[in-house]
Formats: C-alpha cells, sequence, structure tokens
C-alpha cells in the first residue's frame, strides 16, 4: 500500500536547478540532483540519493530530447527497482509531440510511440501547453493514469498587460488560436491570428489578416518558436503595414541557432518567455503553477492502469 503521507522527492538535473529549486520552493518538497558522469564514449552513469522515498517526482524538460529520454528510462527503472511506488515526471515542454501523424508514407509518428514510453515509465505527467494539434487530450498521446496539462498563455498574457497594455495579441497560426483567444479574454485584448503555409523546417509563407496595422503595438503570441520563422515571417509583414511594435511572447523557448538574431532582423523589439525552457528570454516562472499541479497529483494518487476490455 502506497504510504501517501511520506513526502515525496523532487529530483532534478544539474543544468536545469533554477526552475527546479522554484519548483520545489513554492511546493515545499524536498529535492536532490540526479548525479551524472559522462564516460569517454559518451554513455551515462547516473546516481541518485539513498533510500529513496515511495513517492518520486522527475523534473525534465525535454528539449533537445534524445539523451533526456535515456537519462529518463534509467532513473525511472531504478527507481521502481529501489521501491518507488508512484513516479510523476514534470517535464514542462513534452518534446517529440509535434510528430503526430505520418505526413509522408513510411514516417513514424514519434508522438504515439514516445507518449506510450513515457506512460510505461511515469504514473503522471504534468506538462505545459504540448503541441496537440491533431489529438484532443494528452491521455490520447501519453496513456499515462494521470496526465495533467498547464498553460503558459495566462501567466504571459500578465506579463504583456503590464509591458504592453492595450496591445493586440497576434497569433501566427491558425493553431494558436486557443492561446491567443485566452490570453486576450483575460485582459480584454483585441486580438487576431494569421494564416500559415509550411513549405520546410524554415519555410513558411504567413498571411495577415485584414486590420488597420498602422500606428498599432503588436505581440505575437504563440506556443513555441524554434527556428523562429514564423515570427519573423508575421514580424516583417506587420513592420512592412505600419506597427509601431512587434514583440514576442512564447510559451516553450527553443529558439534553435540563429533564431534570436531572425527574430530581430525581422523588426522584432523584445523577446519573452516561460521558463519551461530554460532561456535567457525567461521572463515569466512556471513554478507556482507547476506546484500546485503536483500537489494535486499527489494528494490523488493513481490507481492502477486497467487493461482494455
Ligand atoms: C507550430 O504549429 C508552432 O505553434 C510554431 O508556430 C512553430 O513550431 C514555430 O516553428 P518555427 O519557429 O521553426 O517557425
Amino acid at each position: 500500500m502506497l504510504n501517501v503521507s511520506a513526502p515525496a522527492l523532487l529530483l532534478g538535473f544539474d543544468d536545469e536547478s533554477a526552475p527546479v529549486t522554484r519548483l520545489a520552493e513554492a511546493g515545499g518538497w524536498p529535492v536532490a540532483t540526479v548525479q551524472r558522469h559522462r564516460f569517454p564514449d559518451g554513455e551515462l552513469r547516473l546516481r541518485l540519493p539513498e533510500p529513496l522515498p515511495p513517492r518520486v517526482v522527475v523534473y525534465r524538460s525535454l528539449h533537445r530530447p534524445n539523451e533526456k529520454l535515456v537519462e529518463l528510462l534509467l532513473v525511472a527503472r531504478h527507481a521502481r527497482q529501489a521501491g518507488v511506488g508512484h513516479l510523476t515526471l514534470v517535464a514542462p515542454y513534452l518534446g517529440y509531440m509535434r510528430q503526430d501523424m505520418a505526413f509522408q508514407p513510411g514516417e513514424v509518428v514519434s508522438q504515439r510511440i514516445v507518449g506510450a514510453w513515457l506512460a510505461d515509465l511515469f504514473d503522471a505527467v504534468i506538462t505545459v501547453d504540448p503541441h496537440l494539434h491533431r489529438v484532443a487530450t494528452l491521455a490520447e498521446a501519453v496513456p499515462v493514469a494521470q496526465p495533467v496539462v498547464l498553460s503558459g498563455a495566462p501567466a504571459l498574457a500578465d506579463w504583456i498587460a503590464r509591458q504592453r497594455p492595450g496591445a493586440l495579441l497576434l497569433g501566427p497560426d491558425e493553431e494558436s488560436a486557443q492561446w491567443v483567444a485566452q490570453a486576450a479574454r483575460r485582459h480584454g485584448n483585441d486580438s487576431a491570428v494569421c494564416r500559415k503555409v509550411r513549405h520546410g523546417d524554415r519555410s513558411v509563407r504567413i498571411e495577415l489578416p485584414d486590420r488597420a496595422w498602422a500606428g498599432r503595438q503588436v505581440v505575437i503570441l504563440d506556443d513555441v518558436a524554434s527556428t523562429g520563422h514564423t515570427v519573423a515571417q508575421a514580424a516583417r509583414l506587420l513592420r512592412e503595414a505600419g506597427a509601431v511594435s512587434v514583440d514576442v511572447a512564447v510559451t516553450h523557448a527553443l529558439f534553435a541557432g540563429d533564431a534570436l538574431d531572425v527574430l530581430h532582423a525581422a523588426g522584432v523589439g523584445a523577446v519573452w518567455s516561460t521558463d519551461c525552457i530554460t532561456h535567457p528570454s525567461n521572463v515569466v516562472f512556471m513554478a507556482a503553477a507547476l506546484a500546485a499541479a503536483l500537489q494535486g497529483v499527489l494528494d490523488a494518487p493513481a490507481l492502477p492502469m486497467m487493461p482494455p476490455a
């Protein structure tokens, strides 16, 4: 029988010590770091504290995910062997969610495979704005007993309201409409959404909605910026249409390669993000929201998953 009154231990990694510490402080949980040694051939040796309590929470944001997935496999299997009864993954950014269908014959649908694999390792997964556009719920992508989805949009909306009161919130594509609508409702902002056609990783075509852009302050809001080309295209069009300022707010600051240069060259002013991915643009911390969600998970431990009938 799982002892739900025993304190949970939060496990983090040294490259994410700041958000893990914030989460531990927000929820009052003890925290420990997974010790990592890299062998000359690139393999990892991991070391966890001993003994482990009955409930363990692993914090790992899954950008640049390949090696982290191996870390999660090793940590979760070790924890189970060490007697941990309830394992939670807090992955503010959940990687491999964008490939949710085979766009070409033979393409691997990584969302389903990685999702099922994580569900096999963990009892609960807490994440923020996962890229779920062709499935409705996190449970469909990650069939874990306790799936929890938070959004960065409300906290980003509050930040934007303080920095650019009255700005128009613009989503760079149809998929961003959900976050833009949520953020705009919160502070009564005007909002709009672009149309986007993607031709390749760094090639997108954006169409601005028909609005009077001249003289407007615009903040582009999206879940993810990766190469930055989606946001940059929108920013360039806004500047050409006479917007006086174009700033960018994203939940997940992937910003691969020269993405920030691409944004600034397109006329973007400020770039703001949540700390779901550690990045110099982080201005909004998710610790309080994550702590509340984690407390909810720990207060209602998972029932064993029933096999399908
Ligand atoms: C796509 O649907 C996402 O919401 C982002 O718009 C996209 O991932 C951004 O990618 P990039 O920055 O490479 O254009």
